[in-house]
């Protein structure tokens, strides 16, 4: 079996890069004027970052130049919906389908060539190997073609560095050194004392389910679809977060842990369904708003020690969970009643996107850190 896949991969990653060879020939323009060249020339002062990202179901693609965002891509894989959760061969199968349209239009909504790009970053870890296969293989033969570096992008990491995309060359808030980030998506809950771009320490982690993996098993066992979290998030704005109390966990330090959470919340559902057989059904948007204050309390209790211990008030969110209103709107909260000063990152950067791999790349280029041709993917890494 793992031999198989240690074959079907090298085919795949062979196939990629022949790809990714043919993408670059088909588009070379030698036809360029004059005034193509002296653009070129003036553009070559930028320092254009081509961000790929595929570890899991999304692929995307984005370019930053000097830090500012120019292009963001993203596809998304409808082909999952149907089994309530990502299927890993589907997922490779449709980035390899998605991913030089994915990364054509992300070089065009750029307003530039692939000749002006500087490095390829990309997401090595951690993921889906299959899925960062894909990307892996397509940046190998992009720089190869292009003769640049290839920088290898942490996923942790990126979502992080998400805070510090501009959107214009004069937008500058960003978090200070050192700060907190609550890094909360559908794999991690973690939180994060970020020193430096490039230093980063996890203080506190999930110890079995993540917040997003939480929110998707209680919205799988109430039929809300795949994924759950911001279909619970819509319900739970129309319920009452006092309806149901669920257990939360006793946990020395900054740890977490979500599975008591999704027990209790699974045995409130199969006592009431004896005695109530639509009682999902009635009671949705209340399970929902109570489900969603319980994982934003969990959240906020150990954020609140963390940041109290070690006196700090810089406090960011980000990760797919942080697109949630009630998380968002307990940061607003705190900030108010302890002085912090938050930040949220805006919705598209959120979920998984290339800009926050641009961005970690285009620090990463500032300090000449590259990889080597011959880089693998991860599929589980730290920080
Ligand atoms: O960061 P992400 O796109 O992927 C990784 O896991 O790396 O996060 C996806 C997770 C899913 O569990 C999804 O249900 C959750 O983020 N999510 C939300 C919301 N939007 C996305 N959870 C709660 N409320 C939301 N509005």
């Amino acid at each position: 079996m793992a031999c198989r896949f240690k074959c079907e991969s090298k085919i795949y990653a062979t196939k990629l890069i022949i790809i990714a060879i043919d993408f670059v020939i088909l588009h070379l323009n030698f036809k360029r004027s004059f005034h193509d060249l002296y653009i070129k020339k003036s553009k070559s002062m930028i320092i254009n970052i081509l961000g790929i990202e595929t570890s899991c179901d999304d692929t995307s693609a984005a370019v930053i130049g000097d830090g500012v965002l120019l292009s963001n891509i993203i596809a998304g894989q409808a082909v999952h919906e149907t089994y309530g959760g990502v299927v890993p061969e589907l997922a490779s199968r449709a980035h390899q389908q998605n991913i030089i349209p994915v990364v054509s239009e992300a070089i065009k909504r750029a307003g530039i060539d692939k000749s002006d790009l500087s490095a390829v970053a990309f997401t090595r870890g951690p993921g889906l190997l299959g899925s960062l296969l894909v990307g892996t293989s397509f940046a190998k033969g992009l720089a190869a073609s292009l003769h640049i570096p290839m920088i290898e992008v942490n996923h942790l990491q990126a979502h992080v560095l998400a805070h510090f995309i501009k959107n214009s060359p004069d937008d500058n808030r960003h978090p200070a050194f050192p700060f907190l980030c609550l890094l909360v998506s559908g794999g991690n809950s973690q939180i994060i004392k970020v020193n430096a771009y490039d230093e980063m320490e996890v203080i506190g982690q999930t110890i079995d389910d993540a917040a997003g993996e939480a929110f998707d098993k209680c919205a799988k066992v109430m039929g809300l679809g795949y994924p759950g979290g911001p279909v619970v998030n819509r319900l739970a704005n129309e319920g009452n977060p006092k309806a149901f109390t669920f257990s939360k966990p006793h946990i020395p330090g900054y740890d977490y842990s979500f599975s008591g959470l999704k027990t209790s919340f699974l045995y409130t559902l199969r006592d009431a369904l004896k005695e109530e057989p639509d009682f999902i059904e009635q009671h949705k948007a209340d399970l929902c708003a109570s489900l969603q204050t319980t994982v934003v309390e969990i959240l906020m209790d150990k954020l609140r020690k963390a940041a109290k211990d070690l006196g700090m008030k810089e406090i960011a969110v980000a990760g797919g969970v942080s697109a949630n209103s009630g998380l968002r709107d307990a940061f607003r909260e705190h900030a108010a009643k302890y002085g912090w000063n938050i930040y949220l990152p805006p919705n598209a950067f959120t979920t998984d996107n290339a800009a926050m791999v641009a961005i970690t790349g285009y620090y990463k280029y500032l300090s000449r850190d590259f990889c080597r041709m011959d880089a693998v993917p991860f599929a589980r890494v730290q920080l």
